[in-house]
């Protein structure tokens, strides 16, 4: 079907990232000029959180797919001040839910809410729960049930001192889950967070990317599929899809066009300058195995300790890395043997395994790593992703940008360091770069 009157989209993010959002948004806008929602994909406003659009279908299903920042893409239903959890029921039963899912499909309900004077969030979710369901018995005489794991259908209530918001998920499962990365470690960086941090970084295909503590391979992968133009929801499904209406011939064109562009990607002969090493083998077989699901063609991955690190190719590049904080890794070989780095070597590009060295991840890992960086990166740009503030001056540099971003629930801090010739800030104590 198709939708002539606009909806209102509410697209929630990682915190930090609604400007790069709403210039993704613009983007995703482009790719639908010439159709005839070109005129409905209106980018709105910025709030914490998140960014407001307003669009057809057309423009809801290109968010879901196309979008590498967006947590969600969210139906506004209904909007009203409310003082308690009646007007919350009130408002919430006189919607037509029967227009959009009936009570054959499983329903989860959730609510966030900022400075809500409600006594019990759970209570005012389940009065939202309660008001949906008892409306559909009203109208077809059935109830949905209730699955918090899986539901096919998914409310969301959003409280403001005053006013109550409705929405109906489109998405289904996060956007972040993109359904390559079924091989992770303890810490993996959520993608749409990677790939935030790439736009923030100004990073674009051609210039070199650098990942030296790539893990999972999430940054790499992200770069891949964006200078490949491959969809991150190319091999998803969306919630929206379970819908009564949405614009079905729509959907299958942009289906279509996104599977063929991933598998053009597939076939990709070039050599992308896009590098990931990690010091352990586990982690890299596990980045092999997502960037072939992601459908990018193999890249440069190496077994290396980011001490020893040194630029991958004679083009300067940026350097991203989300190191590990707050714990003791283990090493494990390609064979699945136990090695634990050693302190680092000074050798450019030795790869440093070999004796224990217990606390490898301290301070002296990143006066290393600091090092690094300063003495044989000259002319490249790092941003690290780290909860820990005090991590320049571990490292022995003076950040030239410092962004707050929240990891899920984890406030961390993106620091920018130019590593430009002559001018790496140091800290006192630190060794002058060379060159
Ligand atoms: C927080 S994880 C990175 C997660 C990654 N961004 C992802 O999405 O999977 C930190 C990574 O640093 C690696 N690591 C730890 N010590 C290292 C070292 N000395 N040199 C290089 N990598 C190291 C770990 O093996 C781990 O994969």
């Amino acid at each position: 079907m198709s939708s002539p009157t606009p909806f209102d989209f509410f697209a929630p993010c990682p915190r930090g990232l609604e400007a790069p959002l709403a210039a993704e948004f613009a983007e995703i806008a482009q790719r639908l000029a010439g159709t005839a929602d070109a005129q409905r994909f209106e980018v709105g406003a910025q709030v914490p959180g998140g960014v407001h659009f307003r669009g057809g279908w057309a423009a809801a299903m290109a968010a879901n797919l196309h979008s590498r920042i967006a947590s969600r893409v969210l139906l506004k239903i209904a909007e009203r001040a409310y003082r308690g959890e009646q007007d919350i029921y009130a408002l919430a039963a006189e919607q037509p839910w029967e227009r959009w899912f009936s009570a054959n499909e499983t329903l989860r309900v959730d609510l966030t809410a900022i400075k809500s004077p409600l006594r019990s969030l759970e209570f005012a979710t389940l009065r939202v729960k309660d008001a949906v369901c008892d409306r559909l018995r009203s109208v077809s005489g059935a109830r949905p049930s209730i699955d918090t794991a899986q539901p096919d259908v998914r409310v969301f209530a959003f409280l403001t001192a005053t006013v109550c918001t409705l929405y109906l998920d489109t998405s289904g499962e996060p956007l972040f889950k993109r359904g390559w990365r079924l091989d992770k470690g303890a810490a993996p960086l959520r993608e749409n967070l990677a790939a935030g941090i790439l736009r923030l970084a100004g990073w674009t295909p051609g210039t070199p990317l650098y990942d030296p503590m790539c893990g999972s391979g999430t940054f790499i992968a992200e770069a891949a599929q964006i200078a490949l133009g491959v969809a991150p929801g190319v091999e998803r499904r969306f919630g929206f899809e379970k819908l009564k209406q949405y614009d079905v011939s729509a959907w299958q064109t942009m289906k279509v066009a996104a599977l063929d562009a991933k598998r053009r990607a597939g076939t990709n002969k070039t050599d992308l300058p896009i590098f990931g090493s990690d010091i352990s083998g586990d982690m890299l077989e596990k980045a092999r195995a997502n960037l072939a699901r992601a459908g990018v063609p193999s890249l440069w991955l190496k077994q290396l300790d980011a001490r020893a690190i040194v630029p991958p190719t004679g083009e300067p590049g940026i350097l991203v890395a989300n190191p590990p904080y707050g714990e003791r890794i283990v090493v494990r070989g390609p064979r699945g043997e136990v090695r634990e780095p050693r302190h680092a070597s000074r050798e450019a590009g030795a790869e440093a395994f070999g004796r224990a060295q217990p606390d490898a991840l301290d301070g002296e890992f990143f006066r290393a790593f600091g090092d690094a960086l300063k003495q044989r990166f000259t002319g490249w740009r790092a941003f690290v992703l780290t909860p820990d503030r005090a991590l320049p001056g571990q490292m022995r540099l003076r950040e030239s940008a410092k962004t707050p971003l929240f990891n899920g629930a984890l406030e961390c801090r993106l620091f920018r360091f130019d590593l430009v010739s002559g001018s790496v800030k140091a800290r006192p104590g630190s060794q002058e770069p060379q060159g």
